[in-house]
């Protein structure tokens, strides 16, 4: 039950084998957003799937869910929250360690940045072991904002990260594998 549109984004997604590091595929999407028309068909997914919805605001997470994140905020005329790695963020935070497919890492989230009830739309580019989406969601959900929804660009379903989001009660949209 793959959209019609999924071959067509897969096709422009490009894998380098062992980066960073030995082992990892790495899925690069800076084919799919150089191009004016993938970039455009990828953003009007987005936009499409969301217009009708009742949200408050997008989250994008740092560095490659702002690409997207910002875009589709201000196509669907909602502001844009950033998610980011430790130390960026200059006010009051809260911060979130988890594991990634090459490391572990932090992700940090201003403590002001939606307002409790608020209706958010959490953004990245790719779920690989889920951590980064779940650790985002947490952050979210602390200050309490609701994750209307998770979505990425990309599920690398070997790696189990959808099926952890999933598990934690958060609804993922993806566009291919
Ligand atoms: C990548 C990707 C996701 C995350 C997915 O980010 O953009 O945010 O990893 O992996 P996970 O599901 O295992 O958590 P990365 O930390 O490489 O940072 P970047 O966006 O700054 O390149
Ligand atoms: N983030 C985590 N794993 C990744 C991969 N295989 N490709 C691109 N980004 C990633």
């Amino acid at each position: 039950d793959e959209p019609p549109y999924a071959d067509y984004i897969r096709s422009r997604i490009r894998t380098v084998p062992n980066w960073p590091q030995a082992g990892v595929m790495f899925r690069d999407i800076t084919p799919l957003l150089q191009d004016k028309k993938t970039f455009r068909v990828l953003v009007d997914i987005f936009v499409h799937r969301y217009m009708d919805q009742k949200l408050d605001v997008v989250a994008g997470v740092d560095a490659r869910g702002f690409i997207l994140g910002a875009v589709v905020a201000y196509e669907l005329n909602l502001g844009f929250v950033p998610i980011r790695k430790k130390g960026k963020l200059p006010f009051d935070t809260i911060s979130e360690e988890y594991e990634l497919e090459y490391g572990s890492a932090i992700v940090e989230l201003h403590a002001d940045a939606c307002k409790a009830g608020d209706r958010v739309l959490l953004i990245d580019d790719l779920v690989a072991t889920g951590g980064t989406m779940i650790a985002a969601a947490n952050l979210l959900k602390r200050i309490g904002a609701e994750v209307v929804e998770a979505a990425a660009i990309v599920d690398l379903p070997e790696l189990g990260g959808s099926k952890l989001v999933q598990q934690e009660g958060i609804s993922l949209f993806t566009v291919c594998d």
